[in-house]
Order: C-alpha cells, then structure tokens, then sequence
C-alpha cells in the first residue's frame, strides 16, 4: 500500500512514521508513505496556499488553484483508490473502515487547515471525507496519521503472530478481554486462575465471557443497547 499525505505542514508528521510498527512495515515493503508540502504547489514568491472567505468571517480558506495542482501532479504518478479529506464534518472513523481502507493500494490523504477548503476541492476530487471524532483538531495531520496507523497495521504481514489484529478490540465488535502478565501475584492481586490452567479451551471461554462484560459495562452500544 503507498499513502501520500498531502499537508502544509509536513513537519507535523515528520516523526509518526519512522518507529516501531509502522517502521517496520516500511522497512519490510509493506506500506510506503510519503508527506507532500502543498506550498510547493503554491503560485508566486508568497507560495500562497489560503485566501479571506467570500461573504466575510473570521478565518482562511485552503484554495483550489494549489490544491487542484498538487492532485493532478500526484495523480499523473499513480492512480488512487480514494481521495481522502479530513475533516471534522466527515464520517467517523472506525474499525470496519479501517479494514475497508487497508485492501487497498493507493490512498491520496489531504489534511485541511484554517476554516478548511474551498468546497469546490471537495466536489472535484474527494471521494471520502473521514473524521476522527466528534472535538476539531488544529489540522488534518495528526487525524491523518491515526487513520494511516490504524490502516497500516491490519495489512497482511505488518504484524505477526503476537501482535495479531484478529484479536483487537471493536474486530469481532466487542472490546478486547483484559491481559495480565508476570508476576502472577502483585501485591496480593492475583491473575485470573484459568490463565494460568494452561486449558485452551478454558481460557478462550473466559476471554470470551469477559470480552462480553467488558462491552455490555463500557459500550453497551456495540451490543446494541442504550449508551
Ligand atoms: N481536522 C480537524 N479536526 C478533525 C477531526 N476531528 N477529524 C479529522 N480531521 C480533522
């Protein structure tokens, strides 16, 4: 999978992708990311990127002209699945459209800043708006990077066996069962018995049960009850 996350400010995400698992998916093929300044799209010696809204109010607009440039450039080199546009109006982001974003092979991720972009922007090129909760963010790019974490990692073969995604909570629409590791007794709290039983079938009937409780006490939601 290639993202190209188009920014103007690049710095943001200078850093989220150079450890750890998202590293490792690069180091191994798997994903390639790379963070586009949209000020080098810009016309002029301002590199403008923004201009004063129609109609007045506090507040930049993102303008087309270097937008729309940038885009065409992109997409002479690759074609993209998506066009993606973060935004706080977008639909919320969750597991299943993460696993939806992760079959695909090429994903265009523009980050909005100031009062967002002209809407034409959106018309034109966007084919999905995401947001990643309900509170607004100085700009798309840390937004951007979650979904890009979240995406990267359900890839086959960026996580191996211990860290497997199947096992995630919001996978199978419950929240995962807690974990526990050594000591098996810390200051008189004690694991669970049947983790220490060594009886598989034991064991996954208790991370089962309390993979319900869990869901049914936090996000009664997910089981299709009241919040
Ligand atoms: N940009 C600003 N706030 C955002 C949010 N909540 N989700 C996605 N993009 C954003």
């Amino acid at each position: 999978m290639h993202i190209d996350i188009v920014t103007v400010v690049p710095g943001l995400l200078d850093s989220p992708f150079s450890h750890s698992i998202l590293k490792r998916a690069e180091d191994k093929g798997l994903a390639s990311i790379r963070v586009i300044n949209l000020r080098d799209y810009a016309m002029g010696k301002q590199k403008q990127v923004d201009d004063y809204a129609f109609g007045g109010g506090a507040g930049m607009v993102m303008m087309i002209e270097p937008i729309a440039r940038c885009i065409e450039a992109l997409q002479q080199e690759r074609t993209y699945d998506d066009i993606i546009y973060m935004t706080p109006d977008g639909a919320t982001f969750d597991q299943p459209m993460a696993n939806a974003l992760s079959l695909k092979k090429n994903l265009l991720i523009l980050c909005g800043h100031y009062k967002g972009i002209d809407e034409r922007v959106r018309e034109k090129f966007i084919t999905k708006e995401i947001s990643i909760g309900d509170f607004v963010l100085s700009g798309g790019e840390l937004a951007a990077a979650v979904v890009a974490d979240a995406v990267i990692r359900l890839i086959p073969g960026v996580l191996n066996d211990e860290t497997s995604a199947l096992t995630d909570s919001f996978q199978d629409g419950l929240l995962a069962p807690p974990v526990y590791t050594r000591p098996a007794e810390y200051e008189g709290m004690k694991v669970p018995d049947v983790l220490l039983s060594g009886h598989e079938a034991k064991i996954n009937e208790w991370r089962f049960e309390a993979s319900v409780r869990r869901t049914q006490e936090r996000r009664p939601d997910l089981l299709g009850g009241q919040e």
